[in-house]
């Protein structure tokens, strides 16, 4: 990678009595006052500012907020950090020592050394602001060069003061089989903390992504959104605080509960990058900025198309067998799709996993069920013209396995105590603190891998929290930095993997949408959206995800009715077109479906293809929100030079005589003109504009009348209705 070092400021007293530092990207500015001798400040967040504007910033008004607020410095507030120094001085006390700015590979890298003014103990504020995207990470690094240990008990990644006014929070929130839900409130005086202490996957529950919306209630198209997304695959905690002052205080780390960090002499804390956009555009504005960024940076192949897959979960679970495999092969290959995934139930020697209560840890074959291994199966993927992949829980075990019976001194339990013990009453987490665990989940990956090449895909699942606290590899005095020793334990083998196996796709799972972050997926291709495949309640978590995260990564499935967690009917149509708006597969029994529904699929699969560039790279715009009681969704994407956009329209609510709105596309060339055509129609008659062009400004105006029902044959009908049109500019 080239490096030009295009500049170093020093900043010395003599230089400069105040010293102004820019941080920007394309329409993006962050300003802090970096005075030698002086705490470091925060003066501006926003839209790039002109010379004649930063002259007189403060003139206008600017927080004149630490940037980097350490305990001790103005007790009564909330801190970024705290420390307790080797002699037990619990205060900090940071002054700006040097800046430094330079390139490294495409972005500006600011760092702004502070010390404290009475110990050897420093804390440089970093920041990455992106060339091409609008996104700038913040994160920090704590060095300690006093003789003896210090004690960190906290330490976040960054800090932003947001002017008060009528400021809204949107973020989200849920649980097993309902990822990803949005709430979205007007922030009140008060302490509002967004947080996690699951240990192992971190986005079941709340997120550590947020927005705010600074002129009022959030809307989609139109407002001044500042948005930020904490990169880390662990506990963490966002906080905003508002006091008696002009100004929201927001927070944002790893989680300190139970993890205070003795930092040796000499060792560097990093802290997990908080990444910070702005948008004027709304919230889908902020979307488009982390979905650039995501693609370009923080995603595994960002910009590369994903396959179209069948998963075999919630086809067969875990009868898995050699001619059920290939048969589901042949069906999703002569539906068009493009690769096969065998998920759980393919292992266990001694102890066949038949359910989910033994195994894990005994990766290999169980040849009862697949006599002809693994080789054998990727052999007939190749046959049937698909690729393969298998699901592997790596990072987990039973009580009973081999494993475990080899090694019970690798799993994480609180000393003296018995662990308790995960899904189906047997499953326990290995300690990644330890480098011989490390070794040997690098070796789950390197083994399968090295057996078999031409593996394509890996499904990693996560299906187990952190519910007992105690590593037995750490010493007893650093039992508290098990939560963030996982981690890096986790980072550790994933960088491993990612240097011997750069091309393999990995979807992060964890029971469902446990690990959708910005903290595994520069590792990962994508994540499971949710356990939940029910399409109505899919269109709630797939909006709320699609605030952080691009349609690239969404791993959305056509599945059976009823739907095996809702027990809700929905028609084919409509589970097509909700799954087709995210990166497309499907996870049911093929042989169930009749041929006509095999059809359609096939006939959506090939249509897919053909939006497929727009979906997974292009421009969301969210329309119509489903949470606004317009018992009707809608969104589209726009490709990136406007020449083609596919619309999503969902009803999500069956009323008689209801008047739904009329929606107002957004994204397009006002200039362009733009034929429409409908993918996966079921009507008997084609819309009445069908075929038919209008210009980017009338769809964005006007919009088009969408019909309520599908006019199909009487015994056809039923109460779901959905479409999706794709718009090509002439
Ligand atoms: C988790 C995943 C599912 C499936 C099962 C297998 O629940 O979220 O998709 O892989 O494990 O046991």
């Amino acid at each position: 990678m080239k490096r030009i070092l295009f500049t170093i400021i020093l900043i010395s007293a003599a230089l400069v009595s105040m010293a102004q530092v820019r941080v920007t990207t394309p329409n993006l500015e962050l300003v802090l006052r970096a005075e030698k001798g002086s705490g470091l400040q925060v003066q501006h967040f926003g839209g790039r500012l002109s010379d004649t504007d930063l002259e007189n910033l403060s003139a206008a008004g600017v927080p004149n907020h630490n940037a980097y607020p350490p305990y001790g410095f103005w007790c009564p507030s909330e801190a970024s950090l705290a420390v307790t120094h080797a002699d037990g001085n619990m205060s900090t006390v940071l002054k700006v020592e040097g800046v430094s700015q330079e390139e490294d590979d495409g972005a500006q890298i600011t760092r702004i050394r502070l010390k404290d003014t009475v110990y050897p103990f420093y804390v440089t504020v970093c920041y990455r602001a992106y060339q091409d995207v609008d996104m700038i990470e913040t994160w920090t690094e704590i060095e300690n060069l006093e003789k003896k240990p210090v004690v960190l008990t906290r330490f976040d990644s960054g800090y932003l003061p947001i002017r008060r006014g009528d400021v809204w929070v949107s973020h989200l929130y849920g649980t097993w089989a309902n990822e990803g839900r949005v709430v979205q409130e007007r922030i009140e005086p008060g302490m509002m903390t967004i947080k996690n202490k699951d240990g192992i996957r971190n986005s079941h529950t709340d997120h550590a992504e947020v927005m705010f919306s600074l002129d009022g209630k959030p809307q989609e198209n139109a407002g001044r959104v500042i948005g930020a997304a904490l990169c880390y695959s662990g506990n963490y905690e966002l906080r905003i605080d508002t006091r008696d002052t002009d100004w929201h205080q927001f927070y944002a780390g790893i989680n300190p509960d139970n993890s205070a960090y003795t930092l040796a002499p000499k060792e560097i804390f990093v802290t997990p990058e908080l990444a910070l956009t702005y948008s004027d555009e709304g919230l889908s504005g902020a979307s488009r900025n982390f979905h650039r960024w995501a693609r370009n940076h923080k995603l595994a192949h960002g910009n590369e198309l994903r396959k179209i897959l069948l998963n075999s979960w919630e086809g067969v679970y875990f009868d898995i067998n050699e001619p059920g495999m290939d048969q589901m092969m042949a069906d999703i290959a002569s539906m068009g799709g493009e690769l096969f995934v065998m998920d759980d139930g393919w292992f266990g020697e001694k102890y066949p996993r038949l359910t989910d209560n033994c195994a894990l840890g005994d990766w290999k074959v169980d040849r009862n069920k697949l006599p002809n291994g693994i080789g054998w199966l990727v052999e007939q993927a190749d046959r049937h013209g698909i690729s393969f992949g298998i699901w592997i829980e790596p990072e987990m075990t039973n009580s009973v396995s081999e494993l475990y019976e080899k090694h019970p001194d690798w799993v994480i339990k609180a000393p003296e105590r018995d662990a308790l013990q995960g899904r189906g009453g047997t499953q326990l987490v290995l300690d990644l603190s330890n480098p011989a665990v490390q070794d040997y989940v690098f070796g789950i990956v390197d083994g399968i891998m090295t057996e078999n090449p031409r593996i394509d895909y890996i499904k990693w699942d996560a299906n187990m929290s952190l519910v007992n606290h105690g590593s037995q590899y750490l010493p007893k005095d650093r039992q508290s930095h098990l939560y963030i020793e996982y981690h890096r334990g986790f980072a550790a083998v994933c960088d491993r993997i990612r240097a011997k196996y750069p091309d393999v796709t990995i979807q992060a799972c964890a029971s469902g949408g446990g690990r959708a972050n910005y903290g595994v997926l520069p590792w990962f291709d994508e994540f499971w959206v949710s356990d939940n495949t029910d399409a109505l309640q899919r269109i709630h978590m797939q909006w709320g995800t699609s605030y952080f995260f691009p349609a690239i990564a969404m791993a959305s499935h056509i599945s059976a009715v009823p739907n095996h967690t809702v027990f809700r009917t929905t028609s084919l149509k409509y589970r097509i077109d909700v799954a087709m708006s995210g990166r497309l597969g499907m996870e049911i029994q093929p042989k169930n479906m009749t041929d006509e529904e095999k059809e359609l699929c096939r006939k959506a699969i090939a249509d897919y293809k053909t939006i497929r560039p727009v979906v997974q790279l292009g421009d969301i715009y969210r329309l119509v929100s489903p949470y606004d009681g317009h018992n009707m969704a809608s969104m589209m994407y726009c490709s990136q030079d406007k020449s083609q956009a596919v619309f999503y329209w969902w009803k999500t609510e069956t009323l008689y005589d209801d008047h739904l709105p009329r929606v107002k596309m957004a994204g397009l060339d006002p200039s362009g003109i733009y034929r429409i055509h409908e993918l996966n129609r079921i009507d008997n008659e084609p819309l009445p504009y069908e075929g038919l062009a209008f210009t980017g400004k009338f769809l964005m105006e006007n919009g088009l009348e969408i019909p309520l029902k599908h006019k199909v044959d009487y015994h056809k009908q039923n109460d779901w209705s959905s479409r999706v049109l794709h718009l090509v500019a002439e």
